[in-house]
């Protein structure tokens, strides 16, 4: 059996639980899985760094015990970090349809860029469907409850951050 290797990239701003139910799927059928932070996103200014992001899930990754699974950064095209990284598959999560049809295109752009590359699309547990990092930043930011939604630390640094109602 071949030895595969795997990415998960994302802006993970913040990491949250359905992230963290896709790692660990991920990392049951791979033998190894590197999370790996795109530095230059262009997604508007962010909450947390790359830094502390890439820290927060490092965190995550040792509280998890997840034994095959480490944490990255990537600057430019997926395809040559997966290169560089010597992975065979990208993976990524599909919550919805609306997923699929942001999803498609970069797969089958990925696969253009770089045939060899296969990307693994696996469904969170159904009680994260809704979950986003962009809807937990807004919903925090107006004093609502995330906190069953993005792990205990990932809370207190938002918390540190300010932002939210008391
Ligand atoms: O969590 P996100 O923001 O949906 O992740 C998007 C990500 C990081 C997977 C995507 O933007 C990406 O792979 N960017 C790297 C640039 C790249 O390779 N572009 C060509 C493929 S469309």
């Amino acid at each position: 059996m071949p030895n595969v290797k795997a990415i998960y990239p994302g802006t993970f701003d913040p990491l949250t639980n359905g992230h963290l139910d896709l790692i660990a799927r991920g990392a049951k059928i791979v033998d190894h899985l590197v999370v790996a932070i795109l530095r230059n996103a262009d997604k508007g200014s962010p909450l947390f760094s790359v830094e502390e992001r890439l820290e927060m899930i490092r965190e995550a990754i040792e509280e998890q015990g997840f034994k095959n699974v480490s944490a990255d950064t990537f600057d430019g095209l997926l395809v040559e970090y997966a290169r560089s990284q010597g992975a065979q598959a990208v993976l990524r999560g599909l919550r919805a349809i609306t997923d699929y049809e942001y999803e498609f295109p970069m797969a089958m752009m990925n696969r253009k860029l770089d045939p060899q590359l296969e990307t693994l699309f696996m469904m969170p547990n159904e009680q994260y469907t809704y979950v986003s990092s962009r809807l937990i930043k807004g919903v925090f930011k107006l004093g609502g409850d995330v906190s069953e939604l993005v792990p205990p630390m990932v809370v207190r640094r938002m918390r540190a951050k300010g932002g939210a109602k008391p």
